[in-house]
């Protein structure tokens, strides 16, 4: 596989630490901070993340000498620096002079000073004052031999993601002009002549505002685009002002987890040197645990080559934006952390260093709790440092490549969670999530890849819900039948085309032919509701009336309107294209993915009960790491060989991997 040029690792071995803010504590205490750091293994720390207001007091004016010392403290401490921009927090002198640069919702609400990113990504007069801190910052730092990693911003979009006010109205006829060249193509790529609403130029156009929740699906769509771009823009032009001064790589923080569609991240991670995460598990989500895979695995899938990522932020404990911010159960800090490293992270970085105990996050947890060091949760990351330094051989290495791709777009979920929609309560991260689930718990590994990617290694391509999709993809997308792959794609897939104009003839568009079945109608269901299927399953939420007219019938409805019509068929094609149009509960899911895995022959990393998470990362010259983490309340046993590299241990040929444990086993492999 041709590799891109090495990025240098910000650390020797896999990157140790959390978000630093001595700021906020006398100098006294940072002597302290470094002691513990260097007591707990920490090797990097994100410095200054929001100091916008203590680097620049007054426009133009800089107060260095703080973060020299700090950044010098660290340095002759041998722990490194990932220097971010402080962007994300605005000065109250910037917000003060210059309210207009805060954004404006779609009810045309401005936002107020006092929470963060509270900036428009249109705004030349932001970008201006932004662009001068990130220059001085660069061209003062840009050599320091402390900074191995810079850090633009902080989670972009996390408060901005979409902007309305006229700067950004303008903007967006701007991105549109350059998309569209004139506005007739707009007009007939948007459908238009619906509602009589024939733009005569492109100044008439507004975002999708004060429309009571019924946008033109296409406009609609274009301004996620458009907002996405804006901020990806933002990113790049801080990236140029640190690229002028210094050759150390830059990184920004996505959100990538949870359903969280911010923005488009596979191109974002095309634009920074390493792709990094925020990943927080939700206090209410009974399976955390394979969140947390299908973000990890959908970092990796869209990393240049699929290789390592850095998790930028975790917690060690509660956060404290949920309802019941859940501390973690003893051992799922560690667990958490090394799943992470399992799905192509080389770190485990936290928000934050030391628990703050003024400001609206007072009560977060942090790797240096307020109780201090006589705490569990501070045992826990003593012990996660001895992890990291025991798992150094792993930094560099890939994960095993996955024979299974589950293909992902934004567009696809920003189209299906706006305007007015057949079933308004389905949501696109959900049916992702349900697929890889059923293959996450048969410990098959899946690449979570964005539609552009490269499918050729895959013998498995699944389609959760791809509403949206172009000419041009979907033929790459049906071609993998012709090579023998195993194609599936479910419920309103094809749909649309890239302007969200419906594909007419049947549904799934773009796919009928491949699929050799279609629908003519859409039924869903309504709460509550179910429908039967022969093999004893249920449907939940989505049916269709489907015909077939070259495929075979896998599952058929018994009740309701559809009984005895097609419900799950597949095309004797290559691998088999399967089209699946109902929305299914797991254990239906399960079954398909089961029959698939087997009549592809796809291996499973190990054989043994969900809960026990398997995935395998490989070096080049052959040495492999088995990375078996145990979700459960009891001890797992199964077969696997090796030397578990966090606790000296030798196994095989079978091992147990104690509730809540983690083993890490160095195998012997041919290379
Ligand atoms: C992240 C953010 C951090 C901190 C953290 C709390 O979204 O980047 O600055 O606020 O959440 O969980």
């Amino acid at each position: 596989m041709p590799t891109a040029p090495t990025v240098p690792w910000p650390t020797d071995g896999l990157s140790f630490g959390g978000d630093y803010s001595p700021e906020q504590w006398p100098r006294e205490v940072w002597h302290e901070d470094v002691r513990l750091m260097r007591e707990a293994g920490v090797n990097l720390v994100t410095v200054g993340v929001f100091s916008w207001a203590l680097l620049e007091r007054s426009p133009g004016v800089f107060t260095f000498d703080w973060l020299d010392e700090v950044l010098d403290l660290l340095h002759e401490n041998g722990i490194a620096v990932d220097l971010a921009t402080p962007t994300a927090a605005p000065p109250n002198w910037l917000l003060t002079a210059h309210p207009e640069i805060l954004p404006v919702d779609a009810t045309e609400r401005r936002e107020r000073p006092g929470g963060r990113l509270g900036w428009c990504a249109a705004s030349e007069t932001f970008r201006e004052h932004a662009l001068r801190i990130v220059g001085a910052l660069a061209e003062r730092y840009g050599e320091h031999p402390a900074v191995r990693l810079w850090h633009v911003s902080n989670e972009l979009g996390g408060g901005n993601a979409r902007c309305y006010c006229e700067v950004s109205a303008a903007d967006f006829r701007d991105w549109l002009a350059d998309r569209y060249g004139d506005v007739d193509a707009a007009n007939s790529a948007w459908g238009t002549a619906f509602w009589g609403h024939t733009y005569t130029s492109f100044d008439e156009v507004s975002p999708p505002r004060g429309v009571g929740g019924a946008p033109n699906p296409g406009l609609a769509l274009d301004f996620e685009r458009y907002s996405s771009d804006a901020l990806l823009r933002h990113l790049d032009a801080e990236t140029a002002v640190i690229e002028q001064h210094s050759a150390v790589p830059v990184t920004t923080n996505f959100m990538v987890g949870a359903g969280s569609q911010v923005v488009d991240y596979a191109e974002w991670a095309r634009h920074v040197a390493i792709p990094a995460n925020d990943h927080y598990t939700l206090v209410d989500d009974p399976r955390r645990e394979q969140d947390l895979a299908l973000a990890g695995d959908r970092m990796r899938g869209m990393t240049r080559d699929r290789g390592s990522w850095l998790l930028m932020e975790h917690s060690t404990g509660g956060p404290s934006w949920q309802q019941r911010n859940r501390a973690k159960d003893p051992s799922e800090l560690v667990r958490n952390a090394l799943a992470h490293v399992a799905h192509g992270s080389d770190g485990a970085l936290f928000f934050q260093w030391r628990a703050s105990t003024a400001g609206a996050e007072q009560f977060h947890s942090a790797m240096l709790p307020h109780a201090g060091t006589r705490t569990r949760v501070w045992r826990e990351v003593l012990a996660l440092g001895r992890a990291l330094r025991a798992l150094g051989p792993v930094q560099g290495s890939r994960v095993e490549a996955a024979r299974v791709a589950i293909v992902v777009d934004e567009a696809s979920g920003w189209a299906l969670q706006s305007g007015l929609k057949p079933h308004r309560g389905l949501r696109y991260a959900t049916e992702v999530r349900a697929w890889h689930r059923a293959f996450h718990d048969r410990q098959v590994t899946t690449d979570v890849v964005p539609l552009d990617a490269d499918l050729d290694a895959y013998d498995v391509v699944v389609l959760p819900t791809l509403l949206i999709v172009d000419d041009a993809a979907a033929a790459r997308l049906a071609a993998v039948v012709e090579r023998g792959a195993t194609l599936v794609v479910t419920y309103l897939s094809g749909v649309a085309d890239e302007t969200a104009r419906i594909r007419s003839g049947g549904y799934p568009g773009a796919f009928r032919q491949v699929l050799g079945a279609w629908s003519e109608e859409f039924t869903p269901l309504q709460v509550g509701e179910t429908r039967t299927l022969d093999d004893g399953g249920v449907v939940i939420d989505w049916a269709e009336s489907v015909v077939v007219d070259d495929a075979e019938t896998v599952l058929r409805h018994t009740d309701g309107p559809l009984a005895g019509t097609p419900a799950v068929t597949r095309r004797p094609v290559g691998g088999g294209a399967w089209y699946v149009s109902v929305r299914l509960p797991d254990q239906s899911i399960r079954r398909i993915v089961d029959r698939i895995v087997e009549e592809r022959g796809i291996a499973r990393t190990v054989t043994a009960p969900p809960g026990l998470e398997a995935v395998r990362r490989v070096r080049d010259d052959g040495s492999a790491f088995l990375f078996l983490l145990n979700h459960t309340d009891g001890d797992v046993g199964l077969s696997a060989a090796g030397t578990d590299l966090l606790d000296g241990s030798v196994h095989g040929p079978e091992t147990v991997v104690p509730a809540g444990r983690v083993r890490v086993l160095r195998e012997e492999r041919a290379s």
